[in-house]
Formats: C-alpha cells, structure tokens, sequence
C-alpha cells in the first residue's frame, strides 16, 4: 500500500445524508473520514459532536467490510470531556489543538488512554515548540494550511516551510508519526505539499464540491505517485 492517506472532510459533505456521503466516498477511494468538530468557541463556526460520529461509525467501512479510520479533528475548547466522548464513539485518531488545552500532555493520555490515537494540530500562526514535549506520545502532527473553522479557503504557503520542519522533528524522533496536512488541499497543488514531507491529506471542497469524488481521489493518488 502507498504510504499516502487521503481523508476527506465531511465538513463539506451535504449533511442531509451524511452517512450515505461517508459510504460513497469510501467506495471512492477515501483511505480515511476526516471529521471536523467546531464548538463555536475556538472557532467561529458549529458542527457536530460524538452523536454524529457514532451514528456514522457503521458507515466507516470499505465495501468488504473493512473498517476505514475515523480522523477526528476537535478545533473545540476544553478539550478533554468531549475527547472522551469521541473515544466512546467510535473515533480511531483523535487530534486536538494544544493552546485549546491547559494540560496538552494530560489531554494526550487521556485520549491514549481511552484506546485512541492521539495527534497535535497547529494553526497557520502556531509554532511547533509542543512537540518539544509531546512528540514521543502522539501518532499524528496536523499542520493546518487555513485558519481553522470552514471549508473552501485557499492553501497558506508558509504550511510547506511548517511541514518541512515537522517532517525533520518526526526523523529526528524515530518514532512512526503521520504527518497530515488540512486545508486548501487541491489536485494542483497536493504534489508539492507531498513533496514538504507530508503522507496525509485531508480535502474537504475538492472532493465533496466535485460531481464525482472518485475522479478527484484517483487525480490526487496520481499527483502523488507522479512526483
Ligand atoms: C477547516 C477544517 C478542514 C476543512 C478543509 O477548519 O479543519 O478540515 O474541512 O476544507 P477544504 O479542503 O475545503 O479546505
Ligand atoms: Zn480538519
């Protein structure tokens, strides 16, 4: 298998028939279901919570019956309670951001603790320094290539220079870390952010926003192994 993962964000899926969206997309190609939750508080947007994510669960899963992984993004403030309840739903990956914790190594075991996969996100405007002290404990750094809070903005180039610098920490640690990158991700421009250091990519517009989200998974899979 390649060592890309694409995770298509269900932000921009239509939310009328969400599960039927999580299954077409994973007939289409999607190697994870990128889920963004927004509280209205870190963010200036609301989506949903755990409920949501249990009732799609069922509908993770590839037509063999493989199950897909749920990446749980939480741009919320506290953290922990809903972590939790994530944990509790479902959720496989489980990432929050650390200036929206007060104990950010506290949040990451508890998240380890509850069977999930826990990950950092960083802002365009945030440095790396956490992963001074964290990186020995997480499975997933998400460099965000937009502002956090909706869909359909354009890529901030000074991600690349950020992913650069996370793909050199995650070498220097050893351990084995995705590195998923969020926002602004397109066909035209997903070979170059690969090319940062990047193996995980999540796209919400591009592919939801498109009559037929296989054309645009199969495009991305070729710019990636094209490079
Ligand atoms: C933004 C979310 C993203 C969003 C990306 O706060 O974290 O996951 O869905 O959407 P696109 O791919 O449209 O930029
Ligand atoms: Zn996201």
């Amino acid at each position: 298998m390649s060592i890309y993962r694409i995770a298509p964000s269900i932000l921009s899926a239509d939310f009328a028939r969400l599960g039927e969206e999580v299954s077409s997309v994973i007939a289409a190609g999607a190697d994870w279901i990128h889920f963004d939750v927004m509280d209205n508080h870190y963010v200036p947007n609301l989506t949903f919570g755990p409920m949501v994510c249990e009732a799609l669960k069922p509908h993770a899963k590839k037509p063999d019956g493989t199950a897909v992984p749920i990446d749980v993004h939480l741009m919320i403030q506290p953290v922990d309670a809903l972590a939790a309840a994530f944990a509790k739903a479902g959720a496989d990956y489980i990432s929050f951001h650390p200036d929206a914790s007060p104990h950010v190594h506290r949040s990451i075991q508890a998240i380890r603790a509850a069977g999930c996969k826990p990950g950092l996100v960083f802002n365009p405007g945030a440095g790396l320094e956490p992963l001074d002290w964290a990186i020995d404990d997480i499975d997933l750094i998400l460099v965000m290539s937009v502002n956090p809070g909706f869909g359909g903005q354009s890529f901030i180039d000074s991600a690349l220079r950020k992913i650069e610098q996370a793909r050199r920490r995650i070498e220097a640690s050893g351990r084995d870390i995705r590195l998923e990158v969020d926002g602004g991700i397109k066909v035209d421009n997903i070979a170059r952010v690969a090319s940062a250091g990047a193996d995980t990519f999540v796209a919400g517009s591009a592919i939801f926003n498109a009559p037929d989200y296989g054309d645009v998974i199969r495009s991305m899979r070729a710019g990636l192994e094209g490079r």
